[in-house]
């Protein structure tokens, strides 16, 4: 997959590992990077920090509640799973659903 000019969704994208793939998708060329994170454990300041580069929107969202995963995952080209340590089944569901 091409990252320059792609678009993507980081779960977890506010943590620690989300946001320096993050980095490396902006700094690779990627279009858009959608954080998409609870702040469970991750820091908002975190995400609003990203946000400073137009090509990056967070959204507030929890990827075991469907509808929100799905807005989040329209029309982009890759999903990067950082997967949160908590709940352990929501990384398998998310593996089904962007197979
Ligand atoms: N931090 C490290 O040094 C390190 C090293 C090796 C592996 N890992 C692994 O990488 C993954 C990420 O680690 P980390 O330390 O960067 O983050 P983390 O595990 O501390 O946090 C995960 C992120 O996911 C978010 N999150 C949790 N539940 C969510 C949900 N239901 N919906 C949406 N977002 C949710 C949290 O707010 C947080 O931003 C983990 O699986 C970890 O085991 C981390």
């Amino acid at each position: 997959m091409d990252i320059a000019g792609g678009r993507f969704v980081v779960t977890g994208g506010a943590s620690l590992i989300g946001s320096h793939l993050t980095q490396q998708l902006l700094e690779a060329g990627a279009a858009a990077v959608i954080l998409f994170d609870n702040y469970a454990l991750g820091s908002p300041e975190v995400a609003a920090s990203l946000a400073q580069d137009r090509r990056v929107t967070a959204v507030r969202g929890d990827i075991t509640r469907l509808p929100e995963l799905l807005n989040a995952l329209d029309q982009v080209d890759g999903v990067s799973c950082s997967r949160p340590r908590w709940p352990p089944m929501a990384t398998p569901r998310l593996t089904r659903l962007t197979k």
